[in-house]
């Protein structure tokens, strides 16, 4: 018998209704970039740039899921889930970002609503999952106040032509990644390296899921929340500058998002840290108010700690330094285990980020866990990432034991997909993807999380 079937530690800890899941993201998986209207995305510019995405890859193509959607709705169903985080391409909806809207995008979504319903599937709709339309980048993009209105709109649009169907809305998904990673350090769409800019495109994505709250609430039993990701920050060893710079990077990654979210008010020391690169002059009054509406539940997307080292900085020369090169560099430990990607293996960082948030904010809402997944270059044995589900699901239930109300696990993901600036080279498929042929094969993992997930009733 494996420890995960004892009674202690077993299936039989989550708490009734805990709801099973996989997630996917629309660029990642759709590919059809030029079918029925859609326009372009960030994503479509960004990956035409040499040396932005590794191998020249682009998601054009991916995994042809807006063909294939039956066969991927069957893969779910076969695995038993309850429900499937999926999101909506702005650019479909809306291909200049706004004005015209386009019915033929919004059919996609609504015929794949109807397959997982009729299949006990209940559907969680992402509305950003970073493709932001290329029309509105030409506007400023994030860094313009005005794209959390458009994004507000445009969360009204579908709401307007899925809320029969959907009752759970993720606003934004990391809106870390797609302000810090995208507008700060280039790594990703629309490859800006800003520092004011950065910490504005920030802003403006609370801003924007602050205003969209209300606009997903006009039927009364939605279930609105935003999804973030977090991973704790510890020194790398006991000195005083790593205790610093592990600081540096919660606030950058954790606290600059949880504070206005769930604590009323933005992270102290963003002056203090920042201070140097923005006068934070997009800021308005009554934007923590509106950034601040209580939600149903925050989505939680957890992968690794980050160790964090003081070091010199990438950059000697202050002036052509990255805003965000903080003087900081993330270690693994000596001996520690990674993923197939280099990435911590840190199971004890998803109790830390549980515990650490029902802590530090009383009113934080019921935690759906978003994502969580093992990365690698693996092909169909993977015991890699069955070994990182079990220990990862084993601090969950710690973490609900301790008295954290979490209520659901998706796994990232149901297939491998385009994995960002990594292309296609990185694999998080429960179900292994052959990109010549669209061959999908499910691996060890699958039937691994299946049997937890059957057991687990
Ligand atoms: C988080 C992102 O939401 C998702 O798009 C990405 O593929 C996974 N992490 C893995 O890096």
């Amino acid at each position: 018998m494996s420890v995960t079937q004892g009674r202690r530690t077993g299936p039989a800890a989550y708490p009734p209704g805990f709801v099973w899941g996989t997630a996917t993201a629309a660029y990642q998986i759709e590919g059809a970039a030029d079918e029925d209207g859609r326009g372009p995305s960030i994503w479509d510019v960004f990956c035409r740039v040499p040396g932005a995405v590794a191998g020249g890859d682009t998601g054009e193509v991916a995994c042809d899921h807006y063909h294939r959607w039956p066969e991927d709705v069957e893969l779910m169903a076969g695995l038993g889930v309850d429900a499937y985080r999926f999101s909506v391409a702005w650019p479909r909806v809306l291909p200049t970002g706004s004005g015209q809207v386009n019915e033929r995008g919004l059919d996609f979504y609504r015929r794949l609503a109807d397959a997982l319903l009729e299949r006990g599937i209940e559907p969680y709709v992402t509305l950003y999952h970073w493709d932001l339309p290329q029309a509105l980048e030409d506007l400023g993009g994030w860094r313009a106040r005005d794209t959390a209105e458009r994004f507000a709109d445009y969360a009204e649009i579908v709401h307007g032509a899925l809320g029969d169907r959907v009752r759970h809305w993720i606003t934004l998904n990391e809106p870390y990644c797609s302000s810090i990673v995208g507008y700060g350090e280039g790594r990703h769409a629309p490859g800006a390296k800003e520092g004011h800019g950065a910490l504005a495109a920030a802003h403006h994505l609370l801003l924007a899921h602050g205003l969209a709250v209300p606009r997903l609430r006009t039927r009364g039993d939605e279930r609105v929340g935003v999804t973030i990701n977090m991973s704790p920050t510890a020194p790398a060893a006991g000195t005083p500058e790593d205790h610093a710079a592990a600081r540096r990077m919660d606030l950058l990654v954790n606290r600059q998002f949880t504070e206005p979210l769930f604590g009323g008010a933005y992270a102290a020391d963003m002056a203090e840290t920042f201070g140097h690169i923005s006068d934070f002059s997009f800021r308005a009054d009554g934007d923590l108010a509106v950034i601040g509406a209580p939600l149903d539940f925050l989505g939680l997307n957890y992968y690794y700690r980050i160790h964090a080292a003081a070091a010199p900085y990438d950059e000697p020369d202050p002036a052509r330094r990255s805003a965000f090169d903080l003087g900081v560099s993330g270690v693994t430990p000596e001996g520690g285990r990674t993923n197939g990607l280099g990435w911590p293996v840190e199971p004890d960082g998803l109790y830390e980020t549980l515990t650490g948030l029902a802590a530090r904010y009383p009113a934080l809402p019921p935690v759906l866990i978003t994502e969580n997944g093992y990365g690698g270059r693996d092909e169909l044995d993977d015991q890699g990432r069955v070994d990182y589900l079990r220990d990862h699901l084993a601090a969950a239930r710690r973490a609900i034991a301790a008295g954290v109300d979490v209520r659901g696990y998706f796994c990232w993901s149901l297939i491998d997909n385009f994995e960002w600036a990594r292309g296609y080279a990185a694999r998080f498929g429960l179900v292994h993807v052959d990109y010549q042929t669209q061959r999908r094969t499910p691996k060890a993992s699958y039937r691994w999380l299946r049997d937890h997930i059957g057991r687990a009733g």
